[in-house]
């Protein structure tokens, strides 16, 4: 998807379906009003109605809700709207012309990523179409206003399509998306841009490393070999380096605790953090912000097998702690803790972790916010802001001394789980913490939000959540 911003009058615009938005309470402008169907307009959220003035010749009505309650997310949500729209005439090419309410950047980048990534599909998989022609695609948005909104229109078009990448990648299925897979989208990412490099070990290198919490978890896979990816940007600039890490499992059975069979197959998008830094590493380098980053993505498979992993075993982990593992379930914060040491290692000041990490999410915080953990306040309302701007949204949960000492083992230093099963996703994120090496550190847990929000511009399926707040965040830390 391609997006652009003009100047150009309502009726210059010759897109398929130019959309216009409506304020709750008022009626729509010349030459507009005096259509046919215009008078079924209205200002309610989410509501169109498609009319025909002649030039341009087909315009759609879009309802804004209240003028002083407008914001970014609402033009969303708005623009998803439209984007349902061009679809019902089988367009192509759509216009937006800028409602006059908010500030114009914020709110043109928001009508861009809310129609592009309402426009996502995944047909890929899909035979015998009968020699039908393929169904149009969202090709073009143009949004037009006096005010200069290309910069903010420039940036709507990244965040959509990296989120759509990132979209794309969790719905691959996991006998497609292995992590040969996401190291070999690593590498086309690194070779897309001259500031970025890549590296990646394979299942020896990982061993010889000291990555026990990879090691581990990969053992049940025989014929499906991890990676630990390691990209960096070097876009320059005083704010230091930050670093991402995204849990990738490409597929979660629980290995030799093994999941219950009924929704087993959702759990090829366990790699949905892995996912959202890889396309916001691609987006953040696209433009050019002058930041640095070091994105580590530790990948795997959680299988059992007569090799797998076995509850009771004892690894050691990147930094030496030793961890009893108790349910070979909880394999991501086993993989994440070699993660998060690898990336200080590689000389990250701070560090944002997304990961589909725990049920328990779903259950406190459902699919509306991830939660988030972080030692660090200056950190954490930095995630939370760019939470807020992206729609993304956060809801920062507690580290206490008392949840910590759930995760301490009985003849290790760590337990992986506890038989308790209190504050789960805070347990998870009191475990990461002991991985930090005491850098700032922010961690969410996506479990809840990365897949099946039914959020408008999302729909069922994939969110690719995280790629906007983390383009977000860079976007401030780089300012
Ligand atoms: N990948 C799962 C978490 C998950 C659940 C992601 C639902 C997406 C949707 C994770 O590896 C897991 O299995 N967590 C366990 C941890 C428990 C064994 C301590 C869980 O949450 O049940
Ligand atoms: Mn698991
Ligand atoms: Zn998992």
């Amino acid at each position: 998807m391609k997006a652009y911003a003009s100047a150009a009058a309502l009726s210059d615009l010759d897109a398929d379906l130019v959309a216009v938005g409506l304020f709750e309470g008022d009626s729509p402008s010349e030459p507009l009003g005096s259509t046919a169907g215009a008078k079924d307009a209205s200002g309610d959220l989410k509501s169109s109605v498609t009319v025909y003035p002649g030039k341009p010749e087909r315009v759609v009505i879009v309802g804004l809700g209240a003028r002083e309650e407008f914001t970014p997310e609402r033009a969303r949500v708005a623009g998803a709207v439209s984007q349902r729209a061009l679809k019902a005439v089988k367009g192509e090419a759509l216009a937006w012309v800028l409602p006059d309410a908010g500030e114009p950047g914020p709110i043109a980048a928001a009508l861009v990523e809310g129609a592009g990534l309402a426009a996502f599909s995944f047909d890929e998989f899909r035979s015998g179409s009968d020699g039908e022609p393929a169904p149009p695609q969202l090709k073009t948005i143009e949004v037009s206003s006096a005010e200069d909104v290309a910069e903010a229109v420039r940036l709507g078009e990244a965040v959509a399509n990296a989120g759509n990448r990132a979209r794309y990648l969790q719905s691959l299925p996991a006998n497609v998306a292995t992590p040969a897979y996401l190291a070999s989208r690593a590498e086309e990412i690194a070779a897309a841009h001259d500031a970025v490099t890549v590296e990646v070990l394979d299942r020896e290198a990982i061993a010889a490393a000291g990555m026990g919490g990879l090691a581990a978890v990969s053992k049940g896979g025989e014929d499906v070999e991890p990676r630990l990816i390691t990209l960096r940007y070097a876009g320059g600039g005083d704010g230091g380096t930050l670093g991402l890490v995204g849990k990738s499992v490409t597929f979660d059975t629980g290995g030799i605790s093994i999941k219950p069979a009924a929704s087993m197959h959702e759990m090829k998008m366990d790699m949905s953090g892995g996912a959202a830094v890889l396309e916001a590493v691609d987006a953040i380098a696209g433009l050019g912000l002058t930041i640095d980053l070091v994105a580590v993505l530790p990948s795997t498979e959680n299988m059992p097998s007569g090799t797998a992993l076995k509850p009771g075993d004892v690894i050691t982990q990147l930094n030496g702690k030793t961890v009893e593992v108790t349910n070979t379930d909880a394999e991501g914060r086993l993989i994440l803790a070699d993660a998060l040491v690898h990336c200080a290692r590689q000389g990250a000041d701070r560090i944002v972790d997304l990961a589909t990490l725990t049920g328990a999410v779903l259950i406190g915080l459902g699919s509306t916010y991830a939660a988030l953990i972080s030692n660090d306040d200056e950190l954490a309302a930095k995630v939370e802001a760019a939470g807020e701007r992206s729609g993304e949204l956060v809801w920062r949960l507690p580290l206490h001394e008392e949840y910590k000492e759930l995760t301490k083992g009985e003849i290790t230093d760590l337990v992986n789980a506890s038989a308790q099963r209190k504050a789960g996703t805070i347990y998870a994120g009191s475990f990461l913490e002991e991985f930090t090496e005491g850098l700032p550190w922010a961690h969410l847990d996506i479990a809840g939000t990365a897949w099946d929000t039914g959020r408008e511009y999302w729909g069922k399926g994939p969110t690719g959540f995280g790629v906007h707040l983390l383009i977000a965040l860079a976007r401030d830390l780089a300012a």
